[in-house]
């Protein structure tokens, strides 16, 4: 497995994990968006198959993730800890100051990732979320930046 920048190429296998993991998953227009400036977005990839991947963008110091998603075949073994931890390393050199995101306040698998990569529950969205209607935690990493 190797974390790399996603390419264009990657974008439909992404589209399609999109639409196996989320009730509404981001189309390929949206997920292009992050191949421009200001996002990182980054893939574990065995071979030319996506694995898992995880977007951020950014504005002057701040980092919002918007996805991270790991095929469900291959969930368990370590990939999104490797995500995680590379969009760590290059949000560093970035200087960003916090990473921040929303999570399923039911989402036991998700949250459980983030406090293991040091994110606190910073708030709470009452009913952000649709299909079905959910509260969103939001949960920040502050980097000392
Ligand atoms: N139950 C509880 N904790 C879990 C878990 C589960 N089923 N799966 C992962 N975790 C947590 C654990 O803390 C784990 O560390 P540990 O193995 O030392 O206990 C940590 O996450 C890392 O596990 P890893 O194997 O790297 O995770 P993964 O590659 O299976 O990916 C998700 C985790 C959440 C990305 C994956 O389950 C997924 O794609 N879910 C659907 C999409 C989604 O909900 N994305 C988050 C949107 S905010």
């Amino acid at each position: 497995m190797m974390i790399r920048d996603v390419t264009e190429a990657e974008i439909p296998q992404i589209a399609a994990i999109e639409r196996e993991c989320f009730s509404l998953p981001w189309n390929e227009h949206m997920l292009e968006i992050q191949l421009g400036e200001n996002y990182i977005f980054i893939a574990a990839m065995d071979g030319s198959t996506v694995l898992g991947y995880v977007g951020l963008m950014y504005v002057l110091d701040e980092g919002y993730i918007s996805n991270v998603a790991v095929l469900a075949s291959c969930r368990k073994s370590g990939i999104a800890d490797a995500l995680l931890a590379e969009l760590r390393r290059r949000s560093e050199k970035l200087m960003l100051s916090f990473m921040t995101l929303e999570v399923r306040a039911g989402n036991r698998p998700a949250i459980a990732l983030y406090r293991k990569h040091g994110f606190r529950e910073a708030g709470r969205r009452k009913k952000y979320y649709e299909t079905p209607r959910e509260d969103a935690i939001i949960m920040t990493l502050e980097l000392g930046n």
